[in-house]
Formats: structure tokens, sequence, C-alpha cells
């Protein structure tokens, strides 16, 4: 691939990232979501000089364009081929930690929507696959031809907010086995009809890419853990693309910047909750007329931002490998460790 050919992902809500995670000079970051690498390398250019980014990708693709893109940041990028729902593994590992800012642009980027090879839309033909990392054993096909009937209509529902989940899933279970995407879009399609301008089969496809990649509990785990790699004043961006992200992200903010989270009408507070984060924007950020004018696919975008107003504690009793409790034994800000170091101990071979 030729590193200088245009990226055909355009990174949603650009400036508007790196303002909410306030990059500096020096600062590390990471980008949980590298995808294209359009946030990572705005993030490399505006903590230039010094500056260091992990950037974190499930699919090995992703990471392979990303590496050819940030080429020329080679020396201040550590990229790892795995999930953010380990990030505090990957970040012990790498020795990155406390960070300046973390960033989470979730869902997919428009390489794999466009590659009709991995199965997420329905504009061409493919097999269900729908996978963002092929280790991941199961598939939007294993869902869709193995899961009880009940099963698939509560998948729909709750992850397609689909209100013809019940009809669907029957016909599924009807029509099996189905193997590609054009299959089940026609399917859906004969089902419950077209009606306005969305493609009847939308929420289906969004329900079943978010239950294969278990997007919904991957992002819970991956929140809280991102809270205790931050320093100081570090901040936490998140830009969800559809209402059940964007609850689960204003939630956690919101739970997380409340000192007390006893149920209303507690007389005393009895949870002994203290606020570690505080609202950056008050409102949503969404993307500008303009944007969604140029990019049609930012127009769901919302952005949240937070920022950490506690030090860096003694967090030893939450890491399981007792090998890394002396790094994580570390009050406040740490002396940023050299990637090159790092890369000499994992990447010696
Ligand atoms: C919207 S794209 C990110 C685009 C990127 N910000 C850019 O500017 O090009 C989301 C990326 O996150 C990755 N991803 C989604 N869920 C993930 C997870 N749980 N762990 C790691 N990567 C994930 C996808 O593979 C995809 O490449």
């Amino acid at each position: 691939m030729n590193n200088k050919s245009a990226p055909s992902h355009t990174p949603v809500l650009l400036p508007e990232a790196i303002k909410a995670l306030a990059v500096q000079p020096g600062g590390r970051y990471i980008d949980c979501t590298l995808g294209g690498a359009g946030h990572a390398a705005a993030i490399l250019d505006k903590s230039s000089p010094g500056g260091q980014l992990l950037g974190i990708d499930a699919d090995p693709k992703a990471l392979e364009a990303a590496r050819e893109r940030l080429q020329h940041y080679k020396d201040a990028t550590l990229l790892v081929n795995g999930n953010f729902a380990d990030l505090q593994t990957i970040c012990l590992k790498y020795d990155f930690f406390p960070v300046h800012g973390i960033l989470f642009d979730l869902g997919l980027s428009s390489l794999q929507l466009n590659n009709a090879a991995r199965g997420f839309s329905f504009q061409q033909d493919a097999p269900l696959d729908m996978r963002f990392s092929p280790d991941q054993k199961v598939s939007a096909a294993d869902i869709v031809n193995t899961a009880s009937e009940a099963k698939l209509a509560q998948i729909i529902r709750a992850y397609g907010e689909e209100s013809h989940s019940g009809r669907i899933a029957r016909h599924i279970v009807g029509e099996r086995p189905l193997k590609t995407t054009r299959q089940l879009a026609s399917l859906i399609e004969k089902t419950i009809g077209r009606r306005g301008r969305i493609h009847p089969a939308t929420r289906t496809f969004q329900a079943l890419r978010i239950a294969v990649n278990r997007e919904l509990e991957n992002l819970e785990s991956a929140l809280s853990q991102a809270v205790d790699l931050l320093g100081y004043e570090g901040r936490l961006v998140v830009i969800s693309y559809h209402s059940l992200e964007d609850r689960i992200v204003k939630q956690f903010m919101r739970t997380e910047s409340r000192d007390c989270i006893c149920p209303p009408h507690t007389p005393t507070c009895i949870c002994g909750h203290t606020a570690s984060l505080r609202l950056i924007n008050k409102k949503v950020i969404i993307p500008s007329a303009a944007e969604v004018k140029s990019n049609p696919r930012s127009r769901s975008a919302r952005l949240r931002a937070a920022e950490r107003i506690t030090e860096q504690e003694d967090c030893s009793e939450v890491i399981d490998e007792p090998a890394f409790s002396t790094i994580v034994r570390t009050r406040g800000w740490r002396k940023p460790v050299m990637l090159q170091k790092i890369r000499t101990v994992f990447f010696a071979a």
C-alpha cells in the first residue's frame, strides 16, 4: 500500500476531539480505536515534539494500514493489535501509563464497511462475518444460524432497537441457513417491507455487529479501565455513533463525576463514592452541518469528554499479575518510558 495515498476513512469530529483531549507537546496518548489513524496522526502532530501514542485496534488489517500511514511517526508510536477490553493489560505490558489522554472513536471504519468481504454491509453480497478480528470465534453467520428464535429476537430488539424483532427472528429461523449479507437483507425486506429512506435491514445488521463484537460489554469494561490509566487532569474522550453506546458513555461519565451515587432521597450518603472525573462539555458535541454534508457518516456522531480530577493511586489491588505490581505502585505522574526501550524488550525478535 502506498502511504501517500489519500486515507479512505475520514476522521469524525477531528478538531473537536483534539481540543477535548487538550493535546500538548510531549504528552502521552492512547487511541483505543486506531482505524485509519486519522485521529492518531492529528494527535501525533499536535503532541510533537516528544509526544507518544499507543494505538490499539482489534482488526489486524486496520493496524497494518495505520502503520503505513504513521510511518513518519514510527519512533513515537506503539501499535498493538488487541481489544480495548484488555486496555489495562496492554498498558501494563508496555508500561504505557499514566497518560494525558485516551480516545475512543467507536464502531467501524469506512475501510471495514467498504470491504465487501467483511460482511458489515448489505450493499455488497458477502459471507455474514462482521468480526472486527479474525481471532474472534463467533461470526454473524453463527448467531443467525444457531441462536434460538427468542435469543435472535432479543438481540435484534436490544441492539438494533427494532420494533419488528419478533417477526424478523421468526422468518430468519424459518429460512435458515442464511449464508450471505444479501440473503439476510432481502429476507428482512420481505418480512417487514420498505418504509422511508433507511433500508429495513439496517437495524438488524447493527444488532448483529454489536452482538458479534460484544461492543457494549467491551465499552463498559474499557471505560473504567481508562480512568485508572489517566494521570491527574488526563482527558477521556469518546465518540459514539448510536444511542446505546452514547447512553453507556453518558451514564459512566455522569456517575464518575458525582461524589455521591446513593438513590435519590437517601437521607445520608451511604455509598462512599467520590468523583474521579469532571465533565468537560456539559452538552454533547455533535458534528456541524458542514461536516455532515461533507462526510454523511458523521451524522450520528456524539462526542463526550471528561477530565480526571484525582491523582493516580496505588492500584496494585486491581492488578492480578504480581509481576506488574512494582510498576503500578507509583503515585502521580511517572517519567515517560522511551518507546525505543519498550520496542527492544517486546519486539526483540
Ligand atoms: C470508527 S473506526 C476509528 C477511526 C479512526 N479514529 C480514524 O481516524 O481513522 C473504529 C475502529 O475501532 C476498532 N474497534 C472497534 N471495537 C474495538 C475494540 N473493542 N477493540 C479494539 N478496536 C476496536 C475497529 O476495528 C475500527 O478500526
